[in-house]
């Protein structure tokens, strides 16, 4: 597995994966800023073809996971895990102090995910999502 900055011609197949992975996913204006904006961190991990992708972007202090996406048939072989390790190693890189990330409260399989990576939850904001779903804040330490 290669895991890599993006580049212009892998912007379809991720926003086929963000497509796939969520109901209401970002639009590629958002991806297309993120991209333009954010590349050093704005990764994908090729196996065979372009399996997932994680956004990160930061300040001084705090990264921030704007989105993770694994494509449904290389779920659960460890790509997702290669692309938060790749992410947080940019993170502390920078020399930031902790990363931050909002998650469903319903995407138990994602919370077990990121609390294995060694997040945890900091609060809960009601009616975060379109839907009116409640996120989780989950954050962990780099240093
Ligand atoms: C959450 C997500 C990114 C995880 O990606 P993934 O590539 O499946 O992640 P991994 O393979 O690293 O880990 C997933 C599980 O597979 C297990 N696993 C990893 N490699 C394995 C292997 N070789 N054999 C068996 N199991 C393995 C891990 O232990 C992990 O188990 P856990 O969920 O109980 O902790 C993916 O499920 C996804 O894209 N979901 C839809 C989008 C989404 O919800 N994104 C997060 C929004 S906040």
């Amino acid at each position: 597995m290669n895991v890599r900055p993006i580049t212009p011609s892998d912007i379809n197949e991720v926003l086929k994966i963000e497509y796939e992975c969520f109901k209401y996913p970002y639009p590629p204006s958002l991806i297309n800023f993120l991209y333009a904006n954010f590349r050093e961190s704005f990764l994908v991990a090729e196996v065979d073809a372009i399996a997932g992708y994680v956004i990160g972007i930061s300040d001084d202090v705090e990264g921030h996971i704007i989105s993770i996406g694994v494509r449904e048939g290389y779920r659960n072989l460890g790509v997702g895990k290669t692309l938060m390790d790749h992410i947080l190693d940019v993170f502390i890189g920078r020399n930031l102090s902790y990363v931050r990330l909002e998650v469903r409260e319903g995407n138990k399989k994602a919370i077990r995910f990121y609390y294995r990576l060694g997040f945890r939850r900091r609060e809960v904001l009601r009616n975060y999502y379109e839907d009116g779903e409640n996120a989780y804040v989950l954050v962990k330490r780099l240093k």
